[in-house]
């Protein structure tokens, strides 16, 4: 992460040490992927093992603990809920939510869900599977309930339900879903380790071992592409 200098965090004259700092784990981070590519390309596979050795090789000052200590939180800790009234200036042409409104909307209520989580800052990573299943129209109200449902090292994947209510009839229907990828930072703007998320009810446990499924599938693809 970059950031201009009238802008940046970090003092004047500790500036230095951090881009440098930024520059090394980026360059090891290119090697270590070239190298891995390399061997699967030749062998098919990277055998965890060799993995681990690469990763082991990697800049020690830009690697944060691997994992807390702390117990974990349950999904309910962070859930954030909140409530929009759709207006005219946040429509397209149709008299309906323009989609950026939404996800938005989407990316706040999932990233404090996260922060709440971490007690970390937080970016978004990612937005996947992000589906505009229902029409939202001027007046309507808006609703968004975002909760964690899975956790890595650094990583939490936030999903988000928005569901449109009739504010005089009061029927709710759910109008878009979307799974959102955030990253905890240190104070040096680096990945940090969170806390485990711990599911307890029937309903957490599977929203768990789906995310599951999408960060593995998500990683393999990240790979792939690399
Ligand atoms: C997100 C970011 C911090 C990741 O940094 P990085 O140097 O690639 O970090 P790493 O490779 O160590 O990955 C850190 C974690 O992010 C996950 N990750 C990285 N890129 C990802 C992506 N595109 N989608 C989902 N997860 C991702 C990794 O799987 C890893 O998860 P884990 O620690 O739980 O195993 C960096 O890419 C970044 O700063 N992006 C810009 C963020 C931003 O500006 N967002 C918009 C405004 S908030």
């Amino acid at each position: 992460m970059t950031y201009p200098f009238h802008t940046s965090p970090f003092p004047r004259h500790k500036r230095r040490t951090v881009a440098a700092d930024i520059v090394n784990y980026r360059l090891a981070r290119y090697c270590v992927n070239k190298i891995k590519n390399k061997i699967k390309e030749q062998h098919g596979a990277c055998p965890a093992a060799t993995v681990w050795v690469l990763y082991g090789i990697m800049p020690n000052h830009t690697r944060s603990e691997k994992k807390t200590n702390e117990k974990g939180k349950s999904p309910k800790e962070s859930v954030v809920e909140t409530r929009y009234l759709l207006m005219p200036h946040q429509a397209n042409p149709q008299g309906t939510a323009f989609g950026g409104v939404i996800v938005a909307w989407i990316d706040m209520a999932a990233a404090m869900a996260a922060q709440k989580h971490c007690g970390k800052e937080v970016v978004t990573a990612g937005i996947d599977s992000l589906v505009f299943k229902e029409p939202i129209r001027v007046g309507d109200h808006v609703l968004l309930k975002a909760s964690i449902n899975y956790v890595g090292r650094s990583s939490m994947e936030v999903g988000v339900q928005v569901t449109r209510e009739n504010p005089y009839g009061g029927d709710k229907v759910i109008a878009t879903t979307a799974h959102l990828t955030f990253v905890a930072l240190d104070e040096n703007k680096r990945p940090t380790a969170v806390p485990p998320v711990l599911p307890e009810t029937k309903q957490e446990k599977k929203r768990y071992e789906n995310a599951k499924l999408r960060v593995k599938a998500r990683k393999e693809l990240l790979e792939k592409m690399s």
